[in-house]
């Protein structure tokens, strides 16, 4: 079985984005039946396999990769499987996995409706509310309702949401272009930043607990593994703590009662089934154990997948290791 593993990518994850594949493409060699073609994607957009130009055209019943340089300039590297190990914009929102729809090339994870609802928070939050899952109160509005109406929706950001609010680009992941806000001056600040992201923003109340994390994997019959936490807890987890300290941990399992581990598993799973996603999703969540109440967060369908990321931890934890997860992965993508 051939693989390439797309990595990089024209978003703000792209760092992010070789941490993942670096592991991933590790373990996919160590499993030893794969033939791993690593299709390195530039700030720019430009593929290269080896330093060598490439390219997936839509040409259906060719599927592979087009050479586009060099002696082999116009051959066909025969492909099985993509696994696009691309967080964020072009690469996590349906846009990669619309092309390779078009080349007919299975891929990892989910298809184009689930990886672009999964990718728009306004989106995945209508399509949660919609299946009756929990999810935190929240308001969204567009560049346009902004420059027209800005002090009325000022006004209401904190009459229904109150500070500390989180401001959030509609696309985007990895807390590029979030921000917290503690009154007017610093919401207005930070709703004209997360618009240089995209042109519809969401306000989201501040909600109290955990943030808990639990992964999922399977196609029409998903399975969940055992939740995890985020230490320390509800403190803002931002980009930086995410990705480039070390000082950020992870609890897993997590300290959560019994009965609240099952129903985070049973929501895991509601939320891959109702935001149609296939292979891999990892669902975040606040859980305020002193209320009993959670809501989810949001899914993450190509999840932060170093081998110390919490979506292959979770597996581990739950029985399987990191090569067979890929191995499962790869199974999935082929049905
Ligand atoms: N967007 C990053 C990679 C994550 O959620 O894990
Ligand atoms: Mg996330």
């Amino acid at each position: 079985t051939t693989i390439a593993v797309l990595h990089g990518g024209r978003s703000g994850e792209h760092e992010v984005s070789l941490r993942s594949a670096a592991s991933i493409m590790d373990g996919l060699r160590d499993v030893g039946q794969y033939e791993v073609l690593p299709v390195f994607i530039s700030r720019e957009g430009i593929w290269t396999l080896e330093g060598v130009r490439v390219a997936i055209l839509p040409e259906p019943g060719i599927g592979g990769l087009y050479v586009l340089e060099g002696e082999k300039a116009g051959e066909v590297i025969p492909v099985d499987v993509v696994f696009p190990v691309l967080h964020g914009t072009y690469g996590e929102d349906g846009t990669v996995q619309g092309l390779l729809e078009l080349a007919r090339i299975p891929y990892v994870g989910a298809g184009v409706p689930g990886s672009a609802i999964g990718m728009d928070k306004i989106l995945m939050k209508a399509g949660l509310l919609a299946a009756g899952l929990p999810v935190g109160p929240y308001l969204w509005f567009t560049v346009a309702d902004w420059e027209e109406n800005k002090k009325q929706l000022l006004k209401q950001i904190e009459e229904e949401l109150a500070f500390p609010c989180f401001v959030k680009p509609a696309n985007l992941g990895s807390s590029v272009g979030i921000s917290k806000a503690y009154d007017s001056a610093q919401l207005e600040k930070a709703i004209n930043e997360a618009l240089q992201y995209d042109r519809r923003v969401l306000v989201e109340k501040m909600l109290t607990g955990c943030e808990i994390e639990c992964s999922v994997l399977g196609n029409d019959r998903p399975e969940a593994s055992v939740p995890g936490e985020i230490i320390p807890c509800n403190d803002f987890y931002d980009y930086s703590a995410k990705y480039l300290d070390d000082n950020s941990g992870l609890e897993i399992p997590a300290k959560l009662a019994p009965e609240t581990i099952k129903k985070v598993r049973e929501m895991a799973v509601q939320t891959f089934i109702a935001l149609d996603c296939a292979g891999l999703g990892r669902v975040d969540f606040f859980v305020d154990e002193k209320t009993g109440e959670m809501w989810i967060i949001e899914i993450n369908t190509l999840p932060g997948f170093t081998s110390i990321s919490m979506y292959p931890k979770l597996w581990e934890a739950s029985g399987i290791s990191f090569n067979e997860l890929l191995q499962k992965l790869v199974k999935l993508a082929l049905e």
